[in-house]
């Protein structure tokens, strides 16, 4: 048995560095209202752990995936919602898995995925998956509104909207379920981690936008660079998280981008661990 402390903490969030599963075996059930997940797609990838962690055999890489999901939705509140970032090829096994654990299907947004080339007999690929369901009827659902997009050389409206551009609302377009707007950052200096897929943070802000209000806890079961961490500070979210391997990115992260960063004990989530401990240490095999 070995007691983990946080490895790092906020007056909103704290991070652990251990598997997803000793987190979740910490945590009380229905006491998160969302969890974003971008788990590794099992293409082979060396997270820290060597390359062979990422790539199982379908059934098992299944088996595994549907265990995470299942801890996911016990950990959700009524109206909770689950957002999953993943490949299409995954997403309709996932989607099925969730909806059989009686969660409710709200959207397959298709994320434009731009810098891929296609392999072998196949087309191109153009989009990633998120899948976005609920635990019952939403809790919360906020609109979210995109500015008007307009080309970056003459500035002028992309579209035209058939004549009715002064019918559209002043605080933007509404969101909708293709977002073409998140490829992810590909050039190093804008990472924090460059071998790992890390995400625009506006991609996990969306979500947390439409599906939570300030106050509300947040879940990120796979933390990579900290994307979804530095979104919901930024929104005020509580938020908590592992990363399996190293977590020195998302340190700096927070160095960077959150100022006056000093450790803390954020008082809300003691009522989210089955013992809760002053400290958060968590007590994994
Ligand atoms: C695709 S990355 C997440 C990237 C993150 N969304 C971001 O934008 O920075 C998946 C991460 O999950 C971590 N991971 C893999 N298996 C894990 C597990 N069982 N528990 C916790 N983290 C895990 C990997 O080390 C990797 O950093």
């Amino acid at each position: 048995m070995k007691r983990l402390a946080p490895q790092l903490s906020t007056h909103l969030g704290l991070l652990y560095g251990t598997d997803c599963f000793n987190l979740f075996s910490a945590l009380k059930e229905e006491s998160i209202h969302c969890v974003f997940a971008d788990p590794p797609f099992n293409l082979g990838k060396d997270y820290g752990r060597g390359a062979m962690k990422d790539a199982l055999e379908k059934r098992d890489y299944l088996k595994w995936s549907f265990a995470w999901l299942d801890e996911c939705v016990r950990l959700l509140t009524p109206g909770g919602a689950l957002f999953v970032y993943i490949l299409p090829q995954w997403g309709y096994h996932l989607a099925s898995h969730i909806e059989e654990r009686g969660m409710l299907f709200r959207h397959w947004i298709a994320l434009s995925m731009k810098g891929t080339f296609p392999r072998g007999r196949k087309l191109y690929p153009a989009h990633y998956t998120l899948l976005y369901f609920t635990k019952g009827e939403p809790r919360v659902f906020n609109h979210v509104r995109l500015p008007v997009p307009v080309c970056r050389h003459c500035g002028k409206d992309v579209k035209d909207y058939g004549g009715h551009r002064k019918y559209l609302n002043p605080l933007g377009l509404n969101l909708t379920d293709f977002w073409d707007d998140t490829s992810p950052a590909r050039h190093q200096k804008f990472k924090a981690r460059w071998h790992i897929n890390e995400l625009k943070p506006m991609i996990p802000s969306r979500c947390i936008q439409v599906a939570t209000n300030e106050g509300d806890i947040v879940l990120d079961p796979f933390g990579g660079g900290g994307s979804t961490y530095e979104a919901a500070e930024g929104l005020k979210r509580h938020w908590l998280g592992t990363e399996i391997a190293t977590s020195a990115a998302i340190r700096d992260r927070f160095r960077r981008h959150v100022p006056d960063l000093k450790p803390a004990s954020p008082v809300t989530l003691q009522r989210v661990f089955k013992r809760p401990d002053p400290k958060f240490t968590l007590v994994v095999p």
